[in-house]
């Protein structure tokens, strides 16, 4: 392929790759698998690494951002980034109706949309290129992020059509779903590291990395709100936003025009209701007058549009009374305080408990028995206690001891340096400890063992188990003797116990509890060591060779095996007959099928070794030396320069360790 060529080839992968970005995350409607697409970014990677001064500042390959450290430079924007007046009641809107109706003479519409609880956004477009992503800062000056911003795929870096104005600025919110923020704070916690407080927190933290390549990694998303610019297509900011949404643009359906406040009422009230069922968060609706005229008749204040205003949902809040405390015991020994109210609506539910998370929470509140608390369901499921009404507190009331032993099991409880919580220590004496252990290990992604709470908890007070690996020495006779038992059930559950001996090894890992180790690790530690037996043996500096696996991890599997109640488990488990072994025949994926794979150079997360033996596990092959046949050449640090000029010649794509990873993801 001569250089024209390459450019040809680049910009039609450009545009397949763009289209199919948007199909994916704005549209949510894929028209090629994930293989097929790393394909072509891997074939457009290749031509831009051979011809470099063809890459463009938004070529898709951006997309998965740079490993340099910068410190974020600051900018002046354009038009202030301006906030809005909030109000929480339908007399607050009807006021601002008031003050509109003074300036504004004409009839006029309102726009409602949602109030996104995210990042604000600011993107600059040149000749329908995205040439700059700034934050909000002060609302003056913000910080540019582009290159982060330019990860996120529900943002087209280049427009679609062509009557978008020459330059203009977009803006919007970056947010996280729910489902995105679960499982980052799953990931998170697996790997040892802090969770984030809710998808928002998360959304700015994530836009603040320094590694453009880690935000890539961020579910992260964005929706499109507000246009700016001299040379809009339309005079009003519905029809801007919709025919933007034809430019590419993430540009939300909830959005409705009104001339009528009784109306606009019940789309608020609407979206109180439904917001819960939202796939991520709001915390109000936006209300803006439609037509750019009128919004500049109204002008603003120093702070924020006269044209608009936001009305913010109540965080739900109730009074009752505080009648008690629990504190109960978590299966790693935590402790967790737990307040006992008198029974009351909330949300549409009636709460009769709420958290008191630890120690402090107490403290700080200073909440004694028999105050009236203001209870509030915030973004959590389980509701808090927010404040105690200190005016109705009964005389002679006096504060809550926090417990100093354990209420299952009577040991003295520990409080590690810089933790909130307190801790039982007595890990395999304290029964909901052990109960909790036994549940983990029977659980659906672990060893899918059918058996209820109930059960676990009668067959222990029965003293039929003691640990999980009980489980494997249970008659038939033993449980169908169980309270409630009868000749069925006891037969499914003990089926069902001896089903699970085919269970893959990386789930009986993941079984066992060990603290860090959750489904992710397991299935890494497994691959690397492929059997129990060597993780046990595994020195330190073998564990952290593992991917994944870092000090934390490593240390908590050494203390996991140099426990001899878990060595004993082990044994029972290991005459049982699990698998403590990586089933090596036949591959655990296709994502390779039928591609033939040659290793070079040196790299900086896998040995060679681990790399080839991954290729075979997902149905490559891997090859010594390069031929036609070769589909893609892997490539590290120092490749020799005989392979480099081989794979030119035979156009073959040339893929980095990472990008290796991701065609395995
Ligand atoms: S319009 C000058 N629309 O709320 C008006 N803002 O307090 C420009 N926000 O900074 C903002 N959803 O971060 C607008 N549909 C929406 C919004 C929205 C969320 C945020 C945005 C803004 C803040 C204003």
């Amino acid at each position: 392929m001569n250089r024209s060529e390459a450019q040809k080839r680049i910009r039609q992968l450009q545009e397949a790759i763009e289209h199919h970005n948007h199909r994916y995350y704005v549209m949510s409607e894929p028209e090629i698998s994930d293989f097929e697409y790393d394909l072509l970014m891997s074939e457009l990677d290749t031509l831009e690494k051979k011809y470099p001064d063809l890459q463009e500042e938004n070529s898709p390959t951006r997309r998965i951002g740079s490993d340099l450290n910068r410190e974020f430079t600051q900018i002046e924007h354009i038009y202030p980034m301006l906030s809005l007046s909030n109000t929480y009641s339908e007399d607050e809107i009807r006021d601002f109706d008031q003050r509109v109706r003074k300036i504004i003479e004409d009839d006029f519409e309102y726009t409602a949309e949602l109030k996104y609880d995210g990042v604000a956004i600011g993107l600059t477009y040149e000749e329908g290129r995205l040439i700059r992503a700034v934050t909000r800062g002060d609302g003056v000056r913000g910080d540019v992020v582009t290159d982060n911003v330019r990860t996120i795929k529900s943002i087209p870096l280049k427009l679609h059509g062509s009557n978008y104005p020459a330059v203009f600025e977009i803006r919007g919110e970056i947010f996280m779903s729910h489902e995105g923020f679960r499982q980052l704070n799953e990931t998170r916690k697996e790997a040892g590291d802090d969770i984030f407080a809710n998808p928002r927190n998360a959304t700015s933290g994530t836009l603040k990395m320094q590694k453009s390549s880690l935000v890539a990694k961020r579910p992260l998303n964005c929706f499109l709100y507000h246009m700016l610019g001299e040379d809009l297509p339309y005079n009003t900011h519905l029809e801007n936003l919709t025919e933007a949404r034809k430019w590419g643009f993430k540009v939300p359906e909830y959005i409705s025009k009104f001339s009528n406040l009784e109306e606009l009422f019940s789309f608020i009230r609407y979206w109180d209701d439904e917001r819960k069922n939202l796939p991520f968060d709001i915390d109000g609706i936006v209300i803006k007058v439609n037509r750019y005229e009128q919004q500049e008749e109204l002008g603003f204040t120093a702070k924020s549009p006269r044209w608009a205003i936001s009305y913010k949902f109540k965080a739900e809040q109730a009074i009752t009374r505080f009648l008690s405390v629990d504190f109960q015991v978590g299966r790693t020994g935590s402790i967790t305080p737990v307040a006992n109210l008198e029974p009351i609506q909330l949300a549409g539910t009636i709460v009769k408990r709420a958290s008191l998370h630890n120690a402090d929470q107490i403290k700080l509140l200073d909440i004694r028995i028999d105050d009236r608390v203001y209870v509030e369901k915030g973004g959590e499921i389980i509701p808090k206690i927010t404040g105690v009404d200190l005016d109705a507190r009964p005389e002679g009331s006096s504060s809550l001891v926090y417990i100093d032993s354990c209420p299952e099991c009577g040991t003295r409880l520990v409080r590690k340096d810089g933790e909130a919580n307190h801790y039982c220590p007595n890990e395999y004496g304290c029964p909901p400890q052990i109960k909790g252990k036994i549940e983990h290990f029977i659980s659906r992604r672990a060893m899918d063992i059918g058996a209820a709470e109930a059960t676990v908890d009668l067959m222990f007070r029965e003293g039929l188990i003691g640990d999980a690996g009980d489980l494997y020495s249970l008659t038939w006779e033993e449980v169908e003797g169980l309270e409630r038992f009868a000749e069925k059930s006891a037969s499914n559950l003990i089926n069902s116990i001896q089903e699970s001996v085919e269970i893959p090894f990386e789930r009986v890992l993941y079984a066992l509890g060990i603290r860090y180790v959750g489904e992710t690790v397991a299935r890494k530690l497994a691959r690397h060591f492929h059997s129990l037996e060597r993780i046990k043996s595994a020195t330190f500096e073998e564990l952290v060779a593992a991917e994944e696996v870092g000090k934390k991890i490593a240390e908590s599997v050494m203390l996991f095996f140099k426990d001899p109640n878990n060595r004993k488990l082990i044994e029972k488990l290991e005459s049982a007959g699990l698998q403590f072994q990586s089933a090596h025949s036949t591959p655990q994926g296709t994502k390779l099928d039928g591609l033939t794979i040659v290793i070079s150079g040196s790299f900086e997360t896998h040995s060679r070794e681990e790399l080839k033996k991954m290729i075979e596990e997902n149905g490559g092959k891997n090859a010594g030396s390069i031929s036609a046949r070769t589909d893609y050449l892997l490539g590290g640090e120092g490749i020799g320069p005989s392979k480099m000029q081989k794979v030119q010649e035979l156009g073959i794509p040339l893929i980095s360790e990472e990008e290796f990873l991701r065609m395995l993801e």
